[in-house]
């Protein structure tokens, strides 16, 4: 892939290993890119500039953070939240990055409508142009700004909002290994002193934009979930939960506004 070599290529390789396949990028190029990988610990999806994360294939610059796996469940959770009859919804995705959790949820739920917001404009612009590539729908409106800011015409009338705020608290950011420190956006991981300042924004802002009933989806920090809990019931929030990923982690923290 880095090579410019397509998998259907690198399969005919397997079957007869005196097919010859050539790269598309230069000798000097490639050598580049593997020293990156190898001396600087770039990663290699920004390598690529692409990654897989469910069934579909995203691109990525060093604007956007690399959707990791265990975001994957956040999907699932937040269609198994929607009641059946409950059709036409609308949902949002607060600091879509990459666009990965909307472009997933609309895509899987063709009759929902999605809101994605970011405070970065490079990552709505990739967001976007990962939407035109994946989905020929227009279910899904982009937005720049602070977390609920963009979607003033949208207060009261959200069913439900997933997101997974930047939420490393300061101790564990500065020792987060190469590989993250060096070419992933800060603004994406690091959640403030005790990692929940943009969590307590999300959740503080939540009752204006959320219809009664309505679910908040959060992915937090394998220790945050308690405090998140008590936020939550302070705004107003019932049916409190925390879901663990699938390495055992309390990773998400729901609630629905009463
Ligand atoms: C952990 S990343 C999540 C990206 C993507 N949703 C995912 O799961 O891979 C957090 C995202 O929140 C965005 N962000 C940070 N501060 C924000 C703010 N104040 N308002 C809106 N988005 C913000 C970052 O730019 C980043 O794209």
């Amino acid at each position: 892939m880095i090579g410019g070599i397509s998998k259907s290529d690198l399969l005919l390789l397997k079957i007869n290993s005196k097919e010859k396949v050539y790269s598309k990028i230069d000798f000097h190029s490639l050598k580049k890119k593997w020293l990156d990988h190898t001396n600087l610990s770039k990663p290699i999806q920004y390598i690529c500039e692409s990654s897989y994360w469910r069934n579909f294939k995203f691109e990525l610059s060093t604007d956007v953070l690399i959707p990791r796996v265990e975001t994957e469940q956040i999907v699932e959770i937040a269609t198994k939240i929607v009641a059946p009859e409950e059709k036409e919804i609308i949902f949002a995705d607060l600091g879509t990055g990459s666009g990965s959790i909307a472009i997933s949820l609309a895509v899987e739920n063709r009759n929902w409508k999605g809101l994605a917001t970011d405070i970065d404009m490079n990552a709505i612009h990739i967001a976007q142009q990962n939407h035109k590539k994946i989905s020929s729908e227009s279910n899904i409106n982009f937005y720049c700004g602070n977390w609920w800011q963009p979607l003033t015409n949208y207060a009261g009338m959200i069913n439900l909002a997933i997101s997974n705020p930047p939420y490393i608290p300061k101790n564990v950011y500065e020792r987060l290994p190469s590989s993250v420190i060096d070419f992933e956006p800060k603004k994406a991981l690091y959640g403030g002193e005790d990692g929940l300042s943009h969590i307590k924004q999300i959740i503080s802002d939540a009752p204006k934009f959320l219809v009664k009933g309505g679910w908040l989806i959060l992915e937090n920090h394998f220790d945050q979930s308690k405090k998140i809990k008590n936020l939550l019931r302070e705004y107003g929030f019932d049916s409190l939960k925390t879901i663990n990923d699938t390495f055992g982690i309390g990773r998400f923290t729901i609630g629905r506004y009463k």
